[in-house]
């Protein structure tokens, strides 16, 4: 059974996020009821070297039969494509097609596909619609929604981009089926982030599931990459443009985990590992600094736990990742700033000096 949640915003840009089995083959289908679908003929799917080859055909397929004139485009696969090389060469390839401005691009992957060609939409003749299609637990239960999009510079992960909503979102979870574990503990890693930040009821529903959702489970799946789509719309649709501070609880656990991520040498972890790392960091660091709700750390490690994301394992000194955090996008006025949990479905983002830093980390790394 297929479900359909709504990310609403203003200037008639809502758009439908539809998740279930099998919703892949109805794309062309579901496209043709999106308002700003209705004058495509030309689309544009981009994917990856390890996607295309197992979704990409039954994509094409689906939207041919809605009329649509599907061409293609394939990334190498991982983070080290997420350049503006690699948008230019999609660029290229979208302008030596001849589409214009009636054109749409279709994002089939992962969230490196979803950022790089969102990002080409978002720029492409100053911007047509694209259409998300997640093949990652992350992608489905993150980044395929919300309309953040980017590019990789050298000196920085995701530091050109721009704000580009989709204009539908397909999550089709049998593409799942497929995943490494290794992605699939990533996913997990967001999902625990967006059930520690949301509510009780996402939270111990999650505590109860948790097990299961590691175990693959079917139906535990579907209901979490629901809940996180429902949680997400509703951040999103409160602070699209993340000015007025709400959309930063989706940076909990993130802090840390970047500078981990980054000290360990990209790829040693899955960001979503890092980022139960950084979770658990974040309660000794709440703890330290006002406190948190008393059984609050112990049900949080719990749920890490269960989710088999464990405390990670890396030789780096807390003037690395000390280094690392200063060097952060959401550092202001030169203090590195933390999404701070105080108990389940509450938080709030705050600088934190750096001696509490320190002191937080010289004992977190023993
Ligand atoms: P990814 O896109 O690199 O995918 C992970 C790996 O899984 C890749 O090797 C990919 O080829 C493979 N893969 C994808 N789907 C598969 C499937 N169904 N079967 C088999 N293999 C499959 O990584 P990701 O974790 O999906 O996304 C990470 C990216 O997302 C980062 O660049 C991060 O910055 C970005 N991100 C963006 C947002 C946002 O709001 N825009 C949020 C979180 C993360
Ligand atoms: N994944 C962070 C955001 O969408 O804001």
């Amino acid at each position: 059974m297929a479900t359909k949640i709504i990310v609403e915003l203003p200037g008639a840009r809502d758009y439908a996020v539809r998740i279930g089995e099998g919703v892949i083959d109805a794309l062309g289908t579901s496209l043709r009821d999106v308002p700003s679908f209705e004058r495509v003929r030309d689309v544009l799917v981009v994917t990856d070297s390890n996607v295309g080859p197992l979704y990409l055909a039954r994509t094409k397929q689906a939207l041919a039969q809605a009329g649509f004139k599907p061409a293609d485009v394939t990334l190498p696969a991982g983070e080290d494509a997420k350049t503006l090389a690699v948008a230019g060469e999609v660029w290229s390839a979208m302008a030596q097609l001849a589409l214009g401005r009636d054109c749409a691009v279709i994002a089939l992957g992962g969230g490196v596909v979803g950022d790089l060609a969102g990002f080409v939409a978002a720029s492409y003749l100053r911007g047509v619609p694209v259409a998300q299609v997640p093949t990652t637990l992350l992608a489905m239960v993150d980044s395929s929604v919300g309309g953040k999009t980017a590019v990789n510079l050298p000196e920085g992960k995701n530091l050109v981009g721009a704000f580009h909503q989709p204009s539908f979102v397909c999550a089709d979870v049998s593409t799942l089926a497929t995943l490494p574990d290794r992605e699939w503990r990533c996913g997990c890693g967001e999902i625990a982030k967006s059930a520690v930040i949301d509510s009780d009821d996402f939270f111990f529903w999650m505590l109860d599931h948790a097990h299961d959702l590691a175990g693959r489970d079917t139906a535990v799946t579907a209901e979490a990459i629901q809940r996180c789509v429902v949680f997400k719309a509703q951040v999103v649709a409160r602070d699209e443009h993340e000015t007025s501070g709400v959309r930063e609880c989706l940076n909990y656990g993130h802090t840390l985990g970047h500078a981990v991520e980054t000290a360990s040498g990209f790829g040693t972890f899955s960001h979503g590992e890092a980022v139960a790392e950084g979770m658990r960091f974040a309660v000794e660091l709440a703890q330290a600094q006002g406190g948190v709700a008393e059984g609050f750390a112990e049900a949080q490690a719990e749920l890490l736990d269960a989710l088999a994301l464990p405390r990670l394992s890396y030789d780096a000194t807390a003037d690395d990742l000390m280094g690392i955090m200063k060097r952060d996008k959401k550092v202001r006025g030169g203090q590195v700033r933390f999404v701070l949990a105080r108990d389940v479905g509450q938080w709030e983002a705050t600088p934190v000096s750096d001696d509490v830093v320190r002191a937080g980390l010289a004992s977190w790394l023993g």
